[in-house]
């Protein structure tokens, strides 16, 4: 299905009008089905038979066009359509396909279901480019069932290292590196490739997961930067005692511990200008009996915020507060690292405006308050973002909705940026 000539054939401006706005809807009803919820969300969590059902059908598109697959040692999944220029390094762009477990259809499974588009469209309308083109699907992004998220992308670019991201558990005791074997077989005739191999520019679509685009009734955003994140697990071991009989001054209550730290921590986590984003999304009380004083809770933390001295000042408080109003319990606090504010390169951010306008697409410059794996990528090549607006910008959530013009504009835009950047 491609032309003959070795040249590129296309002008950029060309490109985004090849996406098809039906074919890509149903890609996403296709992908949403395999752990589809009774809400109309998805439940495909990180290494799961969902996604082992994912991966495969996503390949039998990609070999139905003639495109090869490939999978590196942590299980990130590359799709390949060769340029003119098989030496060149390739544009790649992505995202993920694991959600929450009351996720949505669109949160990671658009940016692979767009560049998936883009590879399409070309294909079937003989367009080549110079560079490679590969559509990257980035293992274990919402860090869900495997804490932290981003691992994919984080041992890829080694701001993680592979062998405790393989042995990390989830709370089933089940490690990474056994979860990936099934989801390696999804794909058998990938070929292997090592971590971190070249790219030459990275780009991701992505609902905003945030109200600004529809409030200002614009379909593009063109993303600047990301903001910074901290996660935390904290674990109080208490004394499990007689609800009836237990003095409370005797006790050691673990749960009356996680009250006095969360309510602390919300003290310095104060913000008039609500910037600063906190949240405790998951907590476990045991043994969980209304007569038993609890003797065990384990809690997470998520904070963000755009400024790094935020991100250090405030975090590295974490520990201390949590110590100090956990008495007299034990209390242990696990850091998972920081995943500082990322700025985007000038270059791509204009590349990526300059398609929308190619398009006569209305847009506006914004940072993305949600983390992604752009935000590691950029470690090791320049990242470019496009953001289509979601219903009332909810996310994280099953109600999660796009509109098929929204997320086909999104992918013209996206066409435009990986061509230009491929003829490059
Ligand atoms: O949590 C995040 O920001 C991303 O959606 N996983
Ligand atoms: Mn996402
Ligand atoms: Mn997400």
């Amino acid at each position: 299905m491609t032309t003959s000539s070795s040249q590129p054939t296309a002008r950029p401006n060309l490109v985004g009008t090849l996406i098809d706005e039906d074919r890509l809807w149903q890609r996403h009803e296709d992908l949403g089905a395999i752990g589809g919820t009774a809400k109309g969300g998805v439940n495909r969590q990180a290494l799961t038979g969902e996604e082992v059902e994912a991966r495969a059908l996503i390949a039998s598109w990609a070999e139905g066009l003639g495109f090869s697959l490939a999978v590196d040692p942590i299980g990130n999944m590359f799709i390949r359509r060769e340029g003119t220029d098989p030496d060149a390094a390739p544009v790649v762009a992505g995202s993920h396909i694991d959600t929450q477990p009351t996720g949505g259809k669109y949160d990671g499974a658009y940016g692979v279901l767009a560049a998936f588009e883009v590879l399409e469209a070309l294909e079937r309308n003989g367009v080549k480019t110079r560079r490679p083109l590969e559509v990257g699907i980035w293992m274990n992004e919402e860090g869900s069932r495997f804490q932290p998220g981003c691992v994919g992308s984080g041992v890829f670019t080694g701001k993680k290292d592979l062998e405790p991201m393989l042995d990390m558990q989830d709370r089933a005791g089940i490690s990474v590196r056994e979860a990936l074997k099934p989801v390696l077989g999804a794909t058998p005739t990938a070929t292997q490739r090592p971590l971190n191999t070249p790219i030459h520019a990275y780009l991701e679509a992505h609902i905003e997961q945030g109200p600004r685009l529809e409030t200002e009734g614009l379909q593009i955003g063109v993303v600047t930067s990301i903001q910074g994140m901290r996660r935390f697990e904290i674990d109080i071991v208490g004394e499990e005692a007689h609800a009836g009989t237990t003095p409370r001054a005797t006790r050691k209550d673990a749960l009356s511990a996680a009250v006095r730290i969360i309510t602390a921590l919300e003290e310095l986590m104060h913000d008039p200008d609500d910037v600063v984003r906190f949240t405790v999304g998951r907590m476990e009380v045991s043994p969980g009996s209304p007569n038993v004083v609890p003797g065990h809770v384990h809690f997470s933390i998520d904070f963000r915020h755009p400024d790094m001295a935020v991100l250090k000042e405030r975090g590295d408080a974490v520990e201390r507060i949590a110590q100090e109003k956990g008495a007299p319990c034990p209390v242990t606090v696990k850091g998972f690292g920081t995943n500082p504010p990322v700025h985007f390169p000038p270059e791509i951010v204009d590349i990526v405006r300059r398609g929308a306008e190619r398009l006569d697409l209305p847009s506006m410059d914004m940072p993305s308050g949600a983390g992604h794996d752009a935000g590691l990528i950029s470690a090791v090549a320049p990242v470019g973002m496009v953001f289509v607006p979601c219903e009332r910008g909810i996310s994280h959530n099953e109600l999660e909705r796009a509109s098929a013009a929204d997320l086909a504009a999104g992918t013209r835009v996206l066409a435009e940026a990986m061509v230009e950047l491929a003829n490059r």
